[in-house]
């Protein structure tokens, strides 16, 4: 079913791999299927308000299922951010008026939280936006998966299964780093596959004392090394909390960092870390993810087909759906204490926080 619309497409936040093969699905979609025009902007919402794009066609499209990163690039530009007081940089309006020049009837917006955030204030402004949830966090409300995560799960797992042999060879504590900003999936996840002994999580306070007694109790029952999987976002008491940058935000000191040498000076254990960063984020798509990232891009491309603005495609156990961005925006998928995977990880003992 042929129709003449003119979409555009922006990827912003963090890159992640399956990020192309969302563009992909999203364009080649559009193109086949509907005979739409598509540009693709540069550098997330800074080139949507720069009129900064390139058009997409099946021949740029072509070869970008597998590829990591974003061919359009990204940006962390908050364009509702309140500028500096007094400034006349009206950054909605340069929006608008990428709009109107370029008779968008829609633009796709795929990201995590803060971009899906600004989609929902540019469709309260009343322009026509989807979203499609991007980020290895998983920390997007709404939706069971977002893309990136899968990808980011299989780097962590491949890196704690080797951090095994180095610590069984040293018999040390190997502390590793795994990102998610505020969010503990990603170290849930990859410390239950990755066989860690302790999974600390943002959202489950830690005893330190108790975490150091769970480590020496193992040394003493004959376990020659431990694994402990660290969310970049948990946070313990003591000199560590209380000396976030007032900036960024960011801790002078990794919780990684932080922990290794807390926990070598409370055991007497050999103790080192690792922190996995941005290795997490590079790289080709996982098959899971490269599907997924496909399957939200054609169903972005169908709402638009549809006339259904101003929502973000899902994943609902194995279906594709949908809600309003006024559901989404502002809010965070947390890990809860009753969350199936840390029962599980508690029945054999893997300490998870405060766990008794
Ligand atoms: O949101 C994805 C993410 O990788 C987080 O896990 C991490 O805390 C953050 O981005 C890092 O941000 P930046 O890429 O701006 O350093």
């Amino acid at each position: 079913m042929a129709q003449n619309k003119t979409i555009g497409i922006l990827t912003a936040g963090g890159d992640c791999p399956g990020l192309n093969a969302a563009i992909r699905g999203i364009g080649k979609t559009a193109i086949l299927q509907y005979g739409m025009t598509v540009h693709g902007f540069v550098g997330g919402y800074q080139g949507l308000m720069n009129r900064e794009s390139v058009e997409l066609t099946e021949r740029n499209l072509s070869g970008l299922l597998t590829l990591g990163g974003t061919i359009l690039g990204t940006s962390r530009e908050k364009p509702f951010k309140k500028a500096v007081a007094g400034s006349v940089d009206d950054k909605p309006e340069k929006i608008r008026k990428t709009f109107e020049a370029l008779g968008l009837d829609c633009l796709v917006c795929i990201g995590g939280n803060g971009t899906q955030k600004t989609a929902w204030k540019l469709a309260k402004e009343g322009l026509p936006v989807v979203g499609i949830p991007k980020t290895i966090d998983n920390d997007v409300w709404g939706t069971d998966r977002t893309f990136g995560f899968d990808t980011a799960v299989d780097i962590a797992v491949e890196a704690l299964d080797r951090l095994h042999t180095t610590a069984s060879s040293h018999r040390r504590i190997m502390v590793a780093e795994v990102m998610g900003h505020h969010a503990g999936w990603l170290s849930l996840h990859s410390g239950v596959a990755g066989g860690g002994d302790a999974i600390l999580l943002p959202e489950i306070p830690t005893d330190l004392n108790k975490l150091a007694a769970f480590l020496e109790g193992r040394a003493k029952a004959g376990k020659t090394y431990s694994i402990v999987v660290v969310a970049e976002g948990a946070r313990f008491p003591g000199d560590q909390g209380e000396l976030a940058d007032t900036v960024s935000g960011r801790l002078p000191e990794s919780a990684g960092r932080f922990l290794a040498r807390t926990l070598e000076a409370m055991t007497g254990i050999e103790t080192r870390e690792t922190i996995l960063g941005y290795i997490q984020r590079g790289g080709s798509p996982s098959p899971t993810d490269r599907i997924l990232a496909t399957r939200y891009g054609i169903a972005a491309a169908d709402l638009i087909a549809q006339g259904q603005y101003g929502r973000m495609v899902t994943l609902k156990g194995s279906d594709i759906a949908s809600l309003p961005l006024s559901e989404v925006a502002g809010r965070l998928k947390l890990v809860t204490p009753d969350d199936p995977l840390i029962q599980a990880a508690r029945k054999f003992r893997t300490f998870v926080g405060d766990s008794d």
